[in-house]
């Protein structure tokens, strides 16, 4: 069997469910708080996966902002276009490769917002170029993603399992470096803001649901430590075995996501 290489939806949506479930502090209030959207305003949201963001905006403002949301995804597009039906929503889903230019005229968007997502686009200055082209003058732009202390237990657990060097992620390595010096040059004023979430598995079970469905979110990445399917559940079985050994010695396991927003004004 083949290794798909792609995010897929399900992945995706079980990373979503495990941190609602286990997590100690909600991001959706953090990103709420820190963003305030207001109706009337016009937002753009980038790497909009299923749809998350658009629909929490949306909730916020009561159905009274204009949103619109892009990815390249069209699994994904099609789970968010799924939801906006049956929740009855007006949020626009539409195809967006960050590494093309947005197919939007200057000044368009109050709020231009991307979670986990736009810290893999291949030429960071073009994409936040486009980001900032289409925002009004004044407009911001959010950019959330891991920081380098996210998830250490998660790394330190599978470097116990494998005695092997962790592959490099862009997410948490480009994010506070790279990302926000790019975002700095490019707007008027930029703000880093940080979001901690404790997430307190209860049995082993689940971590390793998260272990699966994380992998695979960068599994280019982590092809390192494993060639074919074989070789990806010797890898499964090798982490659940140190998961077991830090579960029975804690009696839990504990991961603290840290997520960086960068908040940027035009
Ligand atoms: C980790 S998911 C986050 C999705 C969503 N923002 C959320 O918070 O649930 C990363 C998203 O980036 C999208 N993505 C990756 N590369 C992209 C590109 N070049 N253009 C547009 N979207 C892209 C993926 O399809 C996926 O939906």
């Amino acid at each position: 069997m083949e290794i798909n290489y792609q995010e897929t939806s399900k992945d995706l949506l079980t990373r979503i469910d495990i941190h609602e479930k286990y997590g100690s502090a909600n991001i959706d209030v953090w990103t709420n708080e820190l963003l305030q959207t207001k109706p009337g305003m016009n937002i753009l949201d980038v790497g909009c996966g299923a749809g998350k963001l658009c629909f929490l905006f949306d909730d916020y403002t009561k159905g009274a902002a204009k949103i619109t949301g892009g990815d390249f995804s069209e699994e994904l597009l099609e789970k968010a276009r799924a939801k906006n039906a049956q929740r009855g929503s007006k949020v626009d889903f539409q195809f967006l490769d960050f590494n093309k230019p947005f197919a939007f005229a200057d000044g368009t968007f109050d709020l231009c917002t991307s979670a986990f997502a736009i810290y893999y686009a291949s030429d960071l200055d073009f994409t936040f170029g486009e980001a900032h082209r289409v925002l009004v003058p004044g407009g911001r732009l959010f950019v959330s993603g891991p920081l380098p202390e996210n998830k250490q237990m998660f790394y330190d657990i599978i470097k116990e399992a494998t005695n092997a060097t962790i592959p490099p992620m862009p997410g948490s390595s480009r994010f506070k470096g790279d990302i926000f010096n790019t975002i700095s040059r490019i707007f008027a004023k930029t703000e880093l803001h940080k979001f901690e979430n404790h997430l307190t598995f209860p049995e082993v079970a689940p971590f390793i649901d998260y272990v699966r469905a994380s992998l695979s979110e960068d599994r280019k990445l982590w092809t390192s430590m494993f060639n074919g399917k074989d070789e990806y559940e010797a890898l499964i079985g090798k982490i659940e075995a140190v998961a077991k050994k830090w579960f029975d010695r804690d009696g839990k396991l504990v991961m603290t996501k840290v997520v960086g927003g960068i908040l940027a004004t035009k």
